[in-house]
């Protein structure tokens, strides 16, 4: 028999060490830490270290997801990499991995929707366990933009951070995720954008030209519109009502999308996960980090109702209503 639900097993994530605070961008770019602070609410971000992976912390991060579900490397059946940053173009993340794991055989693959990549992943493994193709998913959001960054250019060098987040999702008869939905719109696609790829070829890294860009007045505006869309489409897809939710969970790009989002759910902010002061902007990695952060210091708690949400280049962005 098919199961009614997939459900949150376990959660990990995995921060490089070196941390970059707000105080050494200063010495780097003309910035300063008010007008970051002001700007994104962000004070400090890690970084990866120069011998370091994103498959480093991907690993990291899915050991401490495995290890709190209580699952071994034999129960996982699925692997799902959101990342847009890989070690490398072929073979996958997810296969990569599974190397570092001993998982073998199961289905592995990443996929890139940005900041949503995530919420993509999340979406896709609830689909695998409910049609009963798979029982056990580990899924991670990893990402090192520190690698896409122009350390020259303060409007989004001050942004990024570094990090991986993972979860196990299992078949359930109990309820777990509730529902997921997705959207994009790559009418958007020229507003923030890395130019380069294998097809279209790399510009040398040193010109200055393949890096992170970004219009972030129109980004900023656009995200707010559609996560207020989102969250609200949410709701009424589960006939729910916000104050029936315990917690938001919300993309950690700038504070002021966080507040604005929270605004329109008429949520108070002690009711919203903030990891974004210290971890700055992780892409992919940051819901699922965030919820990492407050699963272990026992903010969330089993049965509690959580709404997850995120916005990235594309554009894409979805959310995920949660029973914990
Ligand atoms: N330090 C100091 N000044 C800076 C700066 C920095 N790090 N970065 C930009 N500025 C300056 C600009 O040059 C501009 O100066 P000017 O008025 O003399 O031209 C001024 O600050 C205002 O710039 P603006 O871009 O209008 O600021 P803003 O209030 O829109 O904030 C962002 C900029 C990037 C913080 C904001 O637009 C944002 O967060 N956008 C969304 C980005 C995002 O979330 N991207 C990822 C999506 S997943």
């Amino acid at each position: 028999m098919k199961p009614a639900y997939s459900r949150i097993a376990g959660t990990g994530r995995c921060l490089p060490e070196k941390i970059l605070t707000n105080a050494d961008l200063e010495k780097m770019v003309n910035t300063t830490d008010e007008w970051i602070c002001s700007r994104t609410g962000i004070e400090r971000r890690h970084i990866v270290a120069e011998n370091e992976t994103n498959l480093d912390l991907c690993e990291k991060a899915a050991c401490n997801a495995m290890q709190a579900a209580d699952v071994a490397a034999k129960d996982i059946d699925l692997v799902i990499v959101g990342t847009t940053t890989p070690d490398q173009i072929f073979p996958n993340m997810g296969c990569l991995l599974q190397r570092r794991l001993g998982i073998h055989a199961c289905t592995a693959f990443s996929l890139e929707a940005a900041c949503t990549g995530f919420i993509y992943a999340l979406d896709i493994a609830d689909k695998f366990i409910r049609s009963g193709s798979a029982k056990c998913a580990l899924i991670v959001g990893g990402e090192t933009l520190s690698r896409m960054t122009d350390w020259t250019d303060r409007s989004t060098c001050v942004l990024f951070g570094d990090g991986a987040g993972a979860v196990v999702l299992q078949a359930s008869d109990e309820a777990g995720v509730l529902s997921t939905h997705l959207h994009a719109d790559g009418q958007y696609a020229d507003l923030l954008y890395f130019p380069s790829g294998v097809s279209k070829g790399f510009d040398d890294m040193k010109s200055g030209k393949d890096f992170i860009r970004m219009s972030g007045n129109e980004v900023f505006k656009v995200a707010v519109t559609k996560l207020g869309e989102i969250v609200t489409e949410t709701l009424q897809a589960n006939n729910m009502t916000a104050d029936k939710l315990d917690w938001l969970i919300p993309h950690q790009a700038n504070l002021r999308i966080i507040e604005a989002t929270a605004r329109k759910l008429k949520l108070p902010m002690e009711r919203v996960i903030l990891t974004v002061r210290d971890h700055g902007n992780t892409s992919t990695a940051s819901v699922p980090m965030a919820l990492d952060v407050a699963v272990r210091d026992g903010r969330i708690q089993r049965g509690q109702t959580l709404l997850l949400e995120a916005f990235g280049a594309g554009f894409t962005w979805g959310a995920a209503l949660i029973r914990y």
